[in-house]
């Protein structure tokens, strides 16, 4: 089987993107797949698999010449469906959420209102633009962030009502819209679910995040320092809800392959903080771990993956 894997990206994760397509180059079994690895600039555009600029009609053409593709450009203009659509336009069957999971999940405020009415519980948040700002007035300590980015960039936290002209400042340099939300305090949990492709889907044991500093901010999420425990200590209560809310997650965003849904757990039980259709697939990354905790090391996850996307 020919695949193709898509790294890199025209956002600020394009590194991260990079880290997670070689890892999965690295782990397809060479006996069963033969990968080609395409790359997506910072610049937007495409490079092949010996690091040469080619044309998007190019890389349409050699997306053809496989048999499927394994997308793993995390952020915008990668997982938020545009890659996505344009394998759909050009007729390459792919592993991984479509169109409307990717763009739904990518946007953090339209995945609040999905999650609000089916009776999955958000922070509490307002949307600002740039035109609305101003007139948001601080009185308790808040998150800031870009609608739609990862790795927690542009991500601050607010303590003190002089701290965020320059929070809303760094989000809106990423994005033309922001949401500030009330702080949660809780255990940072995630739940991963693959679907089989018999339609039957797996929910990896819940990992949780233990940073030492307190906030799973972009350099704990890359430098090693964050520590992970799978399966993480939970009541049972807590396990069920978070269960059943990322498989709700999951189908209500009409999501496929794998994705990794983010929880706060609280005293009143999990509180959603957002979906990834595309989740970190480095190999120090949460989705590869979660499954390897559930008995499915990596290149089966792959293979699960992509086998999907042949059904
Ligand atoms: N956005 C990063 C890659 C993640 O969710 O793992
Ligand atoms: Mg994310």
């Amino acid at each position: 089987t020919r695949v193709a894997v898509i790294g890199g990206g025209q956002n600020c994760e394009h590194e991260v993107s990079l880290a997670s397509a070689a890892a999965a180059t690295a782990a397809l079994d060479p006996a069963r797949y033969q990968v080609m690895a395409l790359t997506i600039g910072v610049d937007g555009g495409w490079r092949d698999e010996r690091d040469r600029p080619i044309g998007l009609a190019a890389a349409v053409e050699l997306l053809r010449d496989c048999d499927v593709a394994l997308p793993l450009v995390h952020g915008p203009r990668g997982e938020d469906g545009t890659l996505a659509a344009l394998l759909d336009l050009a007729g390459v069957p792919y592993a991984g959420s479509g169109l409307t999971a990717g763009a739904v999940a990518m946007d953090k405020w339209v995945t609040k209102l999905v999650a609000e009415a089916i009776g999955i519980a958000t922070a509490p948040g307002v949307l600002l633009t740039e035109a609305t700002a101003a007139t948001y007035a601080w009185t308790h300590p808040v998150v800031v962030k870009p609608v739609a980015a990862g790795s927690s960039r542009g991500v601050r936290r607010v303590d003190r009502p002089g701290e965020l002209p320059e929070a809303l400042e760094a989000a809106l340099a990423l994005d033309r819209r922001v949401l500030v939300e009330d702080v949660i305090e809780g255990r940072e949990v995630d739940l991963a679910v693959l679907a089989r492709p018999d339609g039957t889907r797996i929910v990896a044991p819940a990992l949780e995040i233990v940073v030492a500093g307190g906030l799973f901010d972009y350099a704990s999420k890359y430098d090693g320092s964050a520590v992970f425990r799978v399966p993480a200590p939970l009541a049972e209560a807590d396990r069920k809800a978070l269960e059943h809310a990322a498989l709700a997650m999951y189908d209500a965003l009409g999501c496929r392959g794998v994705v990794r849904v983010d929880f706060f757990v609280t005293a009143d039980g999990p509180i959603l903080n957002e979906v990834n259709t595309t989740p970190g697939f480095t190999g120090r990354s949460q989705v590869p771990r979660m499954f390897a905790a559930a008995g499915i090391p990596y290149p089966e996850l792959l293979d699960i993956l992509i086998q999907d996307a042949l059904v």
